[in-house]
């Protein structure tokens, strides 16, 4: 074979990859990490700030519960929406945190929030419907509801204002096509923290509000709250890799 006839690896790759796929923008984020991973492997020393990562360890309470888990046969098929006790636990979380009753019906665990974006997605989003999203924004947001043909909408927040994402400026954005609005408070990248009455005019508008609460736990100061006092007309997402430093 001639020089330069060989395909490379990436080449082949990209052939066999759907454009819809090719389409999505690297998360850049694991870029930094990757590179970060080789120059520790140098043996530089290096303070991560790149993924959304506490720097503790996992809770060897949760270790624990994962090994006993395995070694009692717990590794086989569950409910389609997830364990059951999971679910009843997660109900409790919120009973006990917000005072919000939710059923575990209503809960889905999946492995991992990210995952569970593209599920809730795909489910609610038809070709061209949009989402408002405030910018700057956790990057997979608009990847994801791209990947699923839906059209992300943005809100600019800005330093000099604390990142405010506001309800008059959602509403200035609202038309016939949007069919969620996405929050999240604590939020990735802004660290902005949404006020109770903010949430409450947010809640107000038609269309379903989507709530990322994964920083739930993680807060310094201020009160935190869930979409779930102010509304049920709302998907809430959130996770372990976070709070509980469990991936
Ligand atoms: C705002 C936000 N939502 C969701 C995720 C993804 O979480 P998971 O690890 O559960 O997929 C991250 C991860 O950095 C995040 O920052």
């Amino acid at each position: 074979m001639g020089e330069g006839a060989e395909k490379t690896n990436r080449e082949i790759g990209c052939a066999m990859v759907s454009n819809k796929a090719q389409d999505i923008p690297p998360f850049i984020v694991m870029d930094v990490l990757e590179k970060a991973q080789e120059l520790e492997r140098n043996g530089e020393h290096i303070i991560h700030l790149e993924v959304g990562e506490p720097d503790f360890d996992t809770p060897e309470c949760i270790n624990e519960a994962c090994y006993r888990a395995i070694r009692e046969g717990k590794t086989h098929y569950t409910h389609s929406l997830g364990l059951i006790e999971l679910r009843e636990a997660i109900a409790e979380d919120y009973l006990k945190k917000y005072g919000v009753k939710v059923s575990p019906e209503q809960i889905l665990v999946a492995s991992g929030t990210s995952p569970a974006m593209l599920l809730l997605f795909a489910a609610l989003l038809e070709s061209g419907d949009e989402v408002i999203l405030s910018n700057p924004y956790y990057p997979c947001y608009p990847n994801i509801i791209r990947f699923v043909d839906g059209s992300p909408v943005f809100v600019k927040v800005m330093e000099e204002e604390g990142f405010q994402y506001l309800p008059e400026m959602i509403e200035e954005k609202l038309r016939p096509r949007v069919k969620g609005i996405m929050i999240n408070s604590p939020s990735n990248p802004t660290g902005n923290l949404m006020p109770a009455e903010r949430m409450r005019e947010i809640a107000r508008f038609s269309p379903f509000i989507i709530s990322d609460e994964i920083y739930h736990g993680l807060v310094y100061e201020g009160e935190v709250h869930t979409i779930l006092e102010f509304t049920d007309r709302a998907f809430v997402i959130n996770g372990f890799s976070k709070l509980y430093g469990f991936l």
